[in-house]
């Protein structure tokens, strides 16, 4: 089996995760990273036995044996970091969302056809047993015409930062672009997409909120200013339509996880992670739970290596560097997300149903890159987006 050698750049929490998954898959090899806090960069290297370190990632881009580099960075710098990956000629794996904006998305899905390169978004809901099922009973037909889904998220309280877990970064405009929609909608708007066989928007109405109160301490540190709950509802080409609610913090009971609905049946995703499927027999109505588990571990069984390969998001980008599978399309599933989301805020803005060009249209670059001034300080600036 072919060693796989990957750079990092980022190590904070979602890198740790990322290690977690190399961990687990044979041959694969982390062998530089990068991270402009020298303590926190040395800390990760130790842990992982990662043996060279950066502190600027062009140095890291300098190496010549790298299989794919991995951004896991905050949203706002996905879009110049991953471009100047791929313009070094390296195949890039990005954090999700895919960036802080539509038109930084779409820069970067274009950079990696202009090099050549190949090109990966994490969108951790596209994988395993249930998602594997679901395409399973659509591609068969047990839903017949699929006219709406439901794309649901949801926390009780849980924001970035001002409720406990993770760093500030997620609040701001100015490192995330937004919030929810962004951090958690994108999982779950990217597994329907991916479902439905990534249908065509054309209409796209919504709101967002920010109405609950939070640790003032924390608000003010991390400046705040993103939405905690965004509804939407989606128009897609012949006449499918999809409603979105994604809350980071509401007062309120769980909402049902996502599902889809058919002339002849429906499905519904569950935080337990069952599936189920609701039908009709003989003219009464039916609720069938599939047992997802055990028919994974008996594929697993009967044919390791193709199930494996659609077990989890890094599981399978090494499997498409190796060759052993094609890509899921996730870099246009995801800007086709970024595209929901970013509707979503223009139509709370203009308070209007908003058509898809005129998002495109619309949509500027919210990307920012790091510069040293003249004292050896390090600044953000807004990056100088050329296209
Ligand atoms: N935290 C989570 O649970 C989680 C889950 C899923 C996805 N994500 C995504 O992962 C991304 C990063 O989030 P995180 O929680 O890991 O953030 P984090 O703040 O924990 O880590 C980001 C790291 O990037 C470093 N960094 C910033 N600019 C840099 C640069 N120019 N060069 C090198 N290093 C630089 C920072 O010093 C920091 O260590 C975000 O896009 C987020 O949406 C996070």
């Amino acid at each position: 089996m072919r060693e796989i050698r990957i750079g990092i750049i980022g190590t904070g929490i979602i890198a740790h995760q990322h290690m977690q998954m190399y961990q687990d898959i044979e041959g694969v090899r982390v062998v530089a990273a990068c991270d402009l806090i020298p303590q926190k960069l040395d800390c990760f290297c130790k842990r992982y036995g990662i043996e060279f370190q950066y502190a600027d990632y062009r140095e890291l881009l300098k190496r010549d044996d790298l299989d794919a580099v991995d951004v896991c960075l905050h949203n706002n710098l996905h879009a110049p970091i991953s471009i100047d990956v791929m313009a070094s000629g390296k195949n890039c794996y990005c954090e999700k969302p895919m960036a802080g904006s539509y038109a930084d998305a779409l820069a970067m899905y274009k950079a990696a056809k202009r090099y050549g390169v190949k090109f990966h978004i994490q969108l951790a809901m596209i994988y395993g047993g249930e998602v594997i099922a679901a395409k399973k009973l659509i591609d068969e037909g047990y839903l017949g015409h699929i006219y709406h889904a439901r794309s649901y998220g949801y926390r009780r309280r849980g924001r970035p930062f001002v409720d406990g877990y993770a760093e500030k970064e997620f609040n701001s405009q100015y490192w995330a672009g937004h919030g929810a929609l962004y951090d958690m909608g994108v999982y779950h708007i990217s597994q329907l997409l991916y479902l439905l066989d990534l249908p065509k928007v054309e209409r796209i109405s919504g709101s967002i909120y920010q109405e609950m109160p939070m640790d003032e301490e924390r608000r003010r540190i991390s400046g705040f200013n993103v939405e905690e709950l965004g509804l939407g509802l989606v128009k897609f080409e012949n006449g499918l339509t999809m409603d979105i609610l994604e809350s980071w913090s509401i007062h309120g009971a769980p909402f049902p996880a996502s599902s889809i609905h058919g002339a002849q049946g429906g499905l519904q995703f569950a935080q337990s992670g069952q599936l189920k499927y609701y039908s009709e027999i003989a003219g009464y109505m039916a609720e069938t739970t599939l047992d997802v588990a055990s028919e994974d571990y008996r594929q697993t069984q009967l044919n390791p290596p193709s199930r494996l390969l659609y077990k989890n998001s890094q599981a399978h980008w090494i499997g498409v560097l190796r060759g052993e599978c094609p890509q899921i399309d996730t870099p246009a599933i995801a800007l086709q997300t970024m595209l929901i989301s970013e509707g979503i805020f223009l139509s709370n803005q203009l308070k209007r149903e908003v058509s898809a060009e005129e998002v495109q249209a619309l949509s500027v670059s919210n990307a920012i890159t790091e510069q040293e001034t003249p004292f050896g300080e390090l600044v953000y600036r807004k990056y100088p987006f050329q296209d």
